[in-house]
């Protein structure tokens, strides 16, 4: 077992064969039910090591794959059954604000033995996820979470559409989560609650079989509470995708992932086996899935050339800024922000009420509110990461175009942009979604010690 220093240096445990089948859903009209509870799972393998507790959906971790089409309604009936309330948010989706599962904000928590229908359609293809969002530092630490993948007829044929759902656990020496270091104020003021091992859809280093010269698809979710995963594809590898929406088709090998954000990639195998690795973190690339290269069953698919997505362009023009200058943390300039509308200082914001970080001066609860938009407008956030730590924003029930500091627009939109400590960016969307809607930080114990607010839009 690895120290929490030696976050992916660990030496490997035996590879599992572990292909993590798909659940899809037959019939897109049925309600599927999605049930939290508690359950074990082997995280570490060898005999030294126990089943940690995990909390899951439908037990298994991560929970299952749900596959639609666009233009699909998805209807799931969500169970609780733990001890405490929740709920699920379908991230990346934009969705209709009373299906968006904040609980506090967008519906209350759904109590222990309760239940809630969630029913929205699905307008826009590619690849999201699922995962609770009530006291997410801990529920999704445990593992409630799940991808959530939505097909398009235009999609490129491929032989394997394969789902890469990567976290890291803190895990304590006996391959058991870390309990006692949950809600660590340490945690929260630095760069939240990073894990000591590695899994890809809950497995340790799973190996899986595809097919000679087979072309795949590789859609890559980050799924970590804090950790910034880098991932290296050793082969002919295309980017066509992040956060679910398309960038111009370029061959690449790499792709940095915060958490929250996805990736997407053809690749056209050749007859060799290829390791996907993790290059962000450790010394040496670590070893993260296997793709083992197997005679292929069936027919393979023509390899179309990919076309480029045609990108709807940024707009010209602004109807509404909203300056946005983040603050706090460990090492920070924030010596005092309003919370219940009282200036506090930084202190008595930690040690009383664990707060350690701010917007424009206020520690947010989600009844505040960032902003008022009318719908239909141009919005530009206007942010300012002045702080020395990296965020990972994210905007519900929308997607943005990211405006770098010299005003030039990233390719594309995404759900979540990685702000870099000291950066500046704008992002700049179309509020045409209803709704009360959060902007928060998905380093998970950041947003639970104050980087959220909401942006009405009525
Ligand atoms: Cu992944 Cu507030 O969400
Ligand atoms: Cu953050």
């Amino acid at each position: 077992m690895t120290s929490r220093r030696n976050f992916l240096k660990a030496c490997l445990a035996t590879p599992l064969l572990a292909a993590t089948p798909a659940l899809t859903l037959a019939n897109a009209r049925e309600p599927l039910t999605l049930t939290a509870s508690k359950t074990t799972k082997r995280l570490v393998p060898g005999n030294e090591y126990n089943d940690a507790s995990v909390w899951a959906f439908n037990q298994t971790v991560p929970g299952p794959e749900l596959r639609l089409k666009k233009g699909d309604t998805l209807s799931v009936d969500f169970l609780n059954q733990l001890d405490e309330g929740s709920s699920i948010h379908w991230h990346g989706i934009r969705n209709i604000n009373a299906m968006d599962g904040v609980a506090g904000l967008t519906q209350p928590e759904v109590i222990p033995n309760g239940q809630f229908r969630y029913e929205f359609p699905l307008n826009d293809s590619g690849t999201y996820w699922y995962h609770s969002h009530a006291k997410t530092w801990s529920q999704v630490a445990r593992g409630l979470y799940g991808p959530l993948i939505v097909e398009d007829e235009s999609d490129p044929a491929v032989d394997h559409d394969l789902v890469l759902m990567i976290d890291d656990w803190f895990l304590a020496n006996d391959g058991t989560i870390d309990e006692a270091s949950f809600g660590s104020l340490h945690d929260w003021a630095h760069g939240g609650r990073l894990g000591n091992w590695l899994t890809v859809n809950g497995e340790s280093l799973p190996t899986i079989e595809v097919a000679r010269n087979s072309r795949i698809r590789l859609r890559l979710i980050n799924a970590a509470n804090a950790r910034i995963f880098g991932l290296n594809v050793p082969a002919s590898a295309f980017l066509i995708a992040e956060d679910g929406y398309p960038v111009p088709v370029q061959q690449s090998q790499d792709v940095i992932l915060a958490p929250a954000q996805r990736a997407d990639f053809i690749i056209d195998l050749g007859d060799t086996d290829l390791t996907i690795a993790e290059t962000l973190n450790g010394e040496k690339p670590y070893p993260a899935a296997i793709l083992k290269v197997v005679e292929p069953s069936k027919p393979l698919v023509t390899k179309a050339t990919l076309t480029q997505p045609l990108l709807e362009a940024p707009p010209k023009a602004i109807d509404v800024s909203i300056p946005l200058r983040m603050q706090g943390g460990a090492m920070g300039n924030l010596s005092e922000a309003t919370y219940k509308g009282q200036l506090r200082p930084i202190r008595e914001l930690a040690q009383t009420y664990k707060k350690a970080w701010a917007f424009n001066g206020a520690i947010a609860e989600h009844h505040d509110h960032l902003a008022k938009i009318s719908i239909g407008q141009t919005v530009s956030i206007e942010v300012w990461n002045d702080t020395r730590w990296n965020h990972a924003m994210h905007l519900h029930g929308h997607h943005f175009w990211i405006q770098k500091e010299d005003g030039s627009f990233l390719d594309g939109k995404r759900d979540t942009y990685l702000f870099q400590r000291g950066e500046k960016a704008n992002l700049v969307f179309v509020a045409d979604n209803p709704g009360l809607w959060l902007f928060h930080c998905h380093m998970l114990e950041h947003h639970a010690a104050g980087m959220g607010a909401v942006i009405e839009i009525s």
